[in-house]
């Protein structure tokens, strides 16, 4: 397929309040189009505040998660009309990205494949990311003559020490979802016929869980990382308070089934959310 639709660039399922998200451009290892950009922002978008879902898998139809960005629609044709039309698409890519860092619900990345340069920026943007053994992973942008730009740069800084992250970024060599895994892109690396059996285990826990306290949590670890232990800690008091806002009972409730109802020890897993009393 030469010329995909712009609505067929992304692909979606939901079963059992996973929200399944695939790029969805094989034929091109999914490689992000401006097209593509548009139509993920609006089907995140259209998933993050919907009842039936609780949580977001973005992962990539074929052999790639994400080849990067497209060489030919997102950089060269764009160049070709200007500046606008460059920044244009910068802002249609980044603004998706951000949308993830930021989302309502947790996100799990699960790497299938090829996973190149500006594909980092959703890599980062998912909470969690579960890659299979054989996935390969890769700052390519040296090999084509630009700098990781599009965030790789800050996200290979940020997940990695400061030696592997000048080596991936200077070599332009790949590594595995082994090495990807020791070196911090993603939590684990697992042969590729358990990638989504092991997704789902992941998915199962994080579903049981208060979902405002998830989103307040996953919220304060990264903002954290940017702040001073003072500032963080402030943050920390509002961002509680704040969440009590939204959800003042879950906490009330959970700690009365551990004090007075003995009936699940929080060191040891969740409390029953489903059970709420006044
Ligand atoms: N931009 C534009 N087109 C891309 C692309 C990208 N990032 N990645 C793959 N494609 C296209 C290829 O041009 C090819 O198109 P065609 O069928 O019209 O010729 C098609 O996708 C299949 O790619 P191909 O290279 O034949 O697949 P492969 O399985 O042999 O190799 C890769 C896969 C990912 C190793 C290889 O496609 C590649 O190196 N892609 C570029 C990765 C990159 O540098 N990304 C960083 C961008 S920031």
């Amino acid at each position: 397929m030469s010329d995909r639709a712009e609505e067929d660039t992304v692909a979606v399922t939901v079963e059992n309040r996973i929200a399944w998200v695939s790029f969805n451009r094989p034929e091109k290892r999914n490689c992000m189009s401006p097209k593509l950009n548009r139509q993920m922002r609006r089907v995140l978008e259209e998933l993050e505040f919907r009842d039936d879902v609780g949580l977001v898998v973005l992962t990539g139809e074929g052999t790639a998660w994400s080849a990067g960005m497209d060489l030919k629609e997102y950089f060269r044709e764009n160049e070709q009309k200007g500046l606008g039309a460059t920044r244009g698409a910068q802002r249609e890519a980044y603004s998706w990205w951000e949308r993830l860092r930021w989302y309502e619900k947790p996100t799990i990345a699960m790497i299938n494949g090829w996973c190149f340069g500006g594909a980092y920026g959703p890599l980062f943007a998912c909470d969690l990311a579960v890659a299979a053994e054989d996935a390969q992973f890769g700052l390519s942008e040296i090999n084509w003559g630009i700098l990781p730009g599009g965030g790789a740069s800050k996200v290979i800084a940020e997940l990695t020490g400061f030696r592997n992250a000048m080596y991936h970024a200077m070599m332009g060599e790949n590594v595995d979802g082994r090495k990807a895994a020791e070196w911090g892109l993603v939590n684990e690396a697992v042969p590729a016929d358990r990638l989504k059996a092991r997704v789902l285990e992941i998915a199962e826990v994080l579903l049981a869980k208060n979902p405002q306290a998830l989103r307040s949590t996953k919220w304060a670890v990264r903002r954290v990382r940017e702040m001073t232990y003072d500032n963080a800690e402030d943050y920390l008091i509002r961002a509680q308070e704040a969440a009590n806002y939204f959800d003042s009972e879950g906490r009330k409730e959970a700690t009365r089934q551990f004090i007075d109802d003995k009936t699940f020890k929080p060191g040891l897993g969740a409390y029953d959310v489903n059970k709420q009393r006044d």
